[in-house]
C-alpha cells in the first residue's frame, strides 16, 4: 500500500542511486522510497545487499528495480541506462554515491592505486550524469546530487588518491550546476563526515578512536543523516538550490 504523503513529498520522482547495495547508498534509497519516490538500486557486487533495498522499498509499497553496473566502465553505464529507460520510463533524481578507497602513504601508492580510485570515484560521476543527463533535462525539476566528502575539502594523511577525487567531484558540480540551470536541472553535492558504514569500520579501531576525539559531537554519523539531506535536495522544496555542498559531519570541519 502507498505511503502517506511525506515531509518531502517525492511521490511520482523516479530516482537511481549509485552504490545502493549497502552502507550510505541503502540508507539513501530507502529514505527516498520512504518519501515516496521510486528507486532504481545500483550495485557492483553486492547482489544480496541490492535485493535486499529493492525488497524492503517493495515491502513499503514503492516501486524498485535492481541494476549491476561498475560505473568505473562507460559502456556498462549505458547499458544500465537504456535498460533503466526501457523498464522505469523516466529518471528525475539521480545520486551518485557509489565510492571506495585505497589508502596509501603517497610515497607508497602506485599509478594502479590512483587510477582505480579515481576511476571509480570521480570517471564514475562522469560516466553516470553523461549518460542520464538528457533524461534529467526531460524532467520538470531535474536533480543531480553527488556524494563528495570532507576530505574532498580538508585532505587527509593516507587518502591523497580519495582526496583529490572528492575534490574533484566537487568542482564537477559547481560547474555542471551553472551549465544545467537552464534546463531547470539542479547539482548539489554533500560532503559527509565520518559516518558508520563499512567505509569506516574498516578503519583499525585504535585510529577510529583517534579520530572520534576529533569530532566535536562525539560519534560517527549514522547514514540516515545523510540520506534525509539528499532527499531535501531532491526534493521541490530545494528548487532554489544549486551548486552548493552541504556539509554533514559533526562539526569535525566547520
Ligand atoms: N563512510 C564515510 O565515512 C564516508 C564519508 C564521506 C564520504 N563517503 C562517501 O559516501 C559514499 C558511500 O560510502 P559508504 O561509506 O556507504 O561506502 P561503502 O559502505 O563501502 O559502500 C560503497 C558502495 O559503493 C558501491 N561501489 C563501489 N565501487 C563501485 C563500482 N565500481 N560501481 C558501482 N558501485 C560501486 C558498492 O557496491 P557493491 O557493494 O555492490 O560492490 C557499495 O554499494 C562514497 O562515495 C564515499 O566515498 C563516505
Amino acid at each position: 500500500m502507498k505511503k502517506e504523503k511525506s515531509s518531502f513529498e517525492l511521490q511520482g520522482r523516479r530516482a537511481l542511486v549509485t552504490g545502493a547495495s549497502r552502507g550510505i547508498g541503502k540508507a539513501i534509497a530507502l529514505t527516498l522510497a520512504s518519501h515516496g519516490a521510486d528507486v532504481v538500486v545500483n550495485y557492483h557486487s553486492g547482489a544480496e545487499g541490492a535485493c535486499d533495498t529493492a525488497m524492503t522499498m517493495e515491502k513499503e509499497g514503492e516501486e524498485s528495480w535492481i541494476y549491476p553496473a561498475d560505473i568505473s566502465d562507460f559502456d556498462d553505464v549505458m547499458k544500465m541506462r537504456d535498460s533503466v529507460m526501457e523498464n522505469f520510463g523516466r529518471i528525475d533524481i539521480l545520486v551518485n554515491n557509489a565510492g571506495m578507497n585505497i589508502d596509501t602513504f603517497f610515497t607508497k601508492m602506485t599509478p594502479e592505486q590512483w587510477d582505480r580510485v579515481l576511476s571509480v570515484n570521480l570517471d564514475g560521476v562522469f560516466n553516470c550524469t553523461k549518460v542520464f543527463i538528457d533524461d534529467l533535462k526531460e524532467s520538470d525539476q531535474g536533480r543531480v546530487i553527488n556524494i563528495s566528502s570532507v576530505v574532498g575539502v580538508t585532505g587527509n594523511m593516507g587518502q591523497v588518491n580519495y582526496a583529490a577525487s572528492k575534490a574533484g567531484i566537487i568542482g564537477f558540480t559547481k560547474a555542471l550546476a551553472r551549465e544545467m540551470v537552464r534546463y531547470n536541472v539542479t547539482v548539489n553535492a554533500v560532503a559527509p563526515g565520518f559516518i558508520g558504514t563499512d567505509m569506516v569500520q574498516n578503519i583499525p579501531e585504535v585510529v577510529q578512536e583517534k579520530i572520534l576525539k576529533t569530532i566535536p559531537m562525539g560519534r560517527f554519523g549514522e547514514p540516515e543523516e545523510i540520506a534525509e539531506v539528499v532527499a531535501f535536495l531532491a526534493s521541490r522544496r530545494a528548487s532554489y538550490i544549486t551548486g552548493t555542498v552541504i556539509n554533514v559531519n559533526g562539526g569535525y570541519h566547520i
